[in-house]
């Protein structure tokens, strides 16, 4: 595979959504801190507007809004656009292929292209990509989400292998590419302080949550075919699970570490579906009150069915069966609308086995370690000390490492990193298809299930979820982090 840095980046869905948000900003990002090859391209192809004009005209009127705090720098802003070609193209019609691969003919360096569109156009994408030739020295980034459930993505897997390489195929999640879930990985293996504790012996249990405020936004229609389960647990949180709980890589070239994330997600324990509901909580939102600001039921939001039973929460016990994990609960979180935006992973570490000093030192959490995503990013150890003061009574504290005080600049957003990495030829943090199939082994049964039977529990919007997922911890002796006090 070429790793030259010189690229034509060609941006299928180049008025999507996506585009808008996160694809073109993450890009101007790169080109304005100087990380993109001055003759690299970008190509933009779409349906919607007639040529190279109107679409920089979107990009002005579109993209401008979502570019960082930073702020635009006027002059970067006109370099980038001069980078920018477009394609107007029908996807139905092979001769606006042939009219891709004229544009893309003097152009050096790797090909990448980036499907931002839905599943259900990735297959006929790459073909006709491949019917003109395009495939050659190429890379393909496919977003998530990918397929619907094993089969189908098993479907699209099959079809894009058949036309592309795996170590061509870029598949998104963008959690990966989040400094902090770097910095995950760098406190893992960078010291030797947590590894001997990292395990059975020393940790009781870990929470993962991926909490936001926001609801569905315009994407009703999107989600309420997907749910909570689908956009989040199989793809994110099975990804930061995988890096918690992996065994330390030989190094840090992608295949080591995929490997050891794939070991990981073949020994969760599987689902028996008679125990769904001992192990799994799904909810969804109704009508409540975050921040101050009434928002409405997830069944009245546009393009979301009445009666709809798509889980907008899920809260999951999960097992890994091997030596250094045996009996450790896992509790994975996710939900929209949540009462706060927070991303966090929380290692709670075994109280000592006996204390001379009293019972607070025998308390659960006692010792815990708080990595914190977002926002905010923060690394925090909890430990107990003595208070001042006559007598020896125990009080918490913690030792904090807040990331923008100690690194004042050079936080990357995670799109800007992954485009940079399939440009540089790195598969380290994109998603390989076995993974992916694990994944969706391991989700399957509790689909099923919930396809099969029942509702999602009501919340308030601006709370923490339905209370069964409290009270699932409540029997390991435990509750969620923002449940003590
Ligand atoms: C996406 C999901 O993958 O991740 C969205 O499709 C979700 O529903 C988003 O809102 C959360 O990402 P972040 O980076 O805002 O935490």
């Amino acid at each position: 595979m070429q790793t030259d840095s010189n690229f034509t980046f060609v941006l299928f869905g180049g008025t999507g959504d996506l585009s808008m948000r996160k694809i073109l900003p993450a890009l101007y990002e790169a080109h304005r801190a100087g990380m993109l090859e001055a003759s690299g391209k970008i190509i933009a192809v779409a349906r919607h507007e007639e040529d190279r004009g109107g679409y920089l005209q979107w990009v002005n009127e579109h993209v401008k809004a979502h570019v960082s705090k930073s702020g635009i720098d006027e002059n970067a802003w006109s370099s980038f656009l001069e980078r920018i070609e477009y394609v107007k193209l029908d996807l139905g019609k092979a001769e606006d292929f042939v009219k891709l691969r004229d544009a893309m003919q003097e152009l050096p360096g790797t090909r990448v292209f980036y499907l931002a569109t839905g599943p259900s156009l990735f297959v006929p994408i790459c073909r006709a990509l491949a019917s003109v030739g395009l495939n050659e020295n190429a890379r393909i980034v496919l977003e998530k989400p990918l397929g619907y459930d094993l089969r189908s993505s098993n479907a699209i897997n099959d079809a894009v292998g058949e036309i592309f390489a795996e170590g061509q195929i870029y598949r998104i999640d963008h959690y990966l590419g989040k400094e902090p879930v770097q910095n995950l990985l760098a406190l893992r293996f960078g010291n030797a302080l947590f590894e001997p504790l990292w395990r059975r012996e020393w940790v009781e249990s870990i929470q993962i949550t991926i909490a936001e405020e926001l609801g569905v936004e315009a994407r009703g229609d999107f989600y309420d075919n997907t749910g909570a389960l689908r956009d989040m647990v199989q793809n994110h949180l099975l990804q930061l699970l995988s890096i918690v709980a992996m065994e330390p890589p030989h190094s840090m070239d992608s295949d080591s570490v995929r490997d050891e994330k794939l070991r990981v997600l073949r020994a969760l324990k599987p689902i028996d579906p008679r125990d769904i509901s001992k192990v799994a909580v799904r909810g969804q939102y109704h009508a409540g009150v975050i921040r101050g600001t009434s928002v409405p039921a997830y069944a009245t939001e546009p393009g979301v069915k009445t009666d709809s039973a798509t889980e907008t929460f899920v809260a999951l016990k999960v097992e890994i069966e091997n030596w250094r994990w045996a009996g450790v609960p896992f509790f994975l979180r996710t939900g929209k609308r949540l009462a706060d935006r927070v991303a966090e992973i929380v290692v709670n570490f075994r109280a000592v086995p006996h204390s001379a000093l009293g019972s607070s030192s025998l308390r659960p959490g006692a010792n815990r370690l708080v990595i914190r995503l977002q926002p905010n990013e923060t690394i925090r150890l909890y430990c107990l000390a003595k208070k001042p003061g006559e007598g020896m009574n125990l009080s918490s504290v913690h030792l904090d490492l807040a990331f923008d005080q100690f690194f004042k600049e050079g936080q990357m957003e995670a799109y800007q990193r992954l485009l940079l990495d399939v440009i540089h030829g790195r598969l380290a943090l994109f998603v390989r298809r076995d993974e992916q199939e694990a994944a969706w082994k391991w989700v399957e049964p509790i689909l099923n299930e919930w396809a099969a039977s029942g509702k999602p529990k009501p919340y308030a919007a601006g709370t923490w979820g339905p209370a069964a997922a409290s009270a699932m911890l409540a029997q390991h002796d435990t509750c969620w982090l923002e449940e003590e006090n």
